[in-house]
């Protein structure tokens, strides 16, 4: 019974100092693979830290209908003194308060949102106007609508039995519009038809 020899077997040396070498070679390339990995974890992590995401701004949900920014009188949308265009809304099983928020096309308008009882989200038809609303917490963005007409605002966020029925509406009116109706200073609410 022989042993099964390699064929570089009598001196042995040869084989072992290609396997070697490979070994490192491979061992450097993970080590550098793994380096270049850290380095984009601590990149993505210092970058995002600087976003808004980082910017946690906080309201208390007892209190959410009877004082400060979400009460009912101040949801809608609103053209500041400065020309800014804010829209407040609530989510909370299974609507939007209010259910049909205006804003002007090629206006830049900013979203304040959270929600009353659980997690819930919302998409503003095909547009980027995206974001969760968690109850405790204030989500905000701003975003521009570029076509006019009325978007679907449905609920995201899976929220219980009545989820899918959850969504509300937008009308992107032409921003001369929008300015002529919100010059009164009051909330704006959809027009019909
Ligand atoms: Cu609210 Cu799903």
């Amino acid at each position: 019974m022989s042993a099964v020899v390699p064929p570089s077997a009598p001196d042995g040396h040869g084989s072992e100092a290609v396997s070697v070498a490979a070994e490192r070679r491979w061992a450097f390339i993970v080590m550098a693979i793994i380096g270049l990995l850290v380095l984009m974890m601590v990149v993505t992590g210092l970058h995002w830290a600087s976003m808004p995401p980082s910017r946690v701004e906080t309201v208390d949900v007892r209190t959410l209908h009877l004082e400060g920014e979400f009460v009912e009188s101040n949801l809608g949308t609103t053209l500041g003194a400065d020309g800014k265009v804010t829209v407040r809304l609530i989510a909370q099983q299974y609507s939007f308060m209010p259910q049909c928020i205006v804003v002007p096309a090629g206006m830049p308008v900013t979203f304040r949102g959270t929600a009353t009882d659980t997690i819930h989200g919302f998409v503003v038809g095909r547009t980027n106007a995206n974001t969760m609303l968690v109850p405790g917490f204030v989500a905000t963005f701003t975003t521009s609508f570029h076509k006019t007409g009325e978007q679907l605002m449905p609920c995201h966020e899976y929220c219980g039995t009545g989820h899918e029925a959850m969504w509300g509406r937008v009308q992107v009116l032409p921003a001369e519009d929008f300015l002529s109706r919100a010059r009164g200073g009051e909330r704006l609410s959809c027009v019909q038809g």
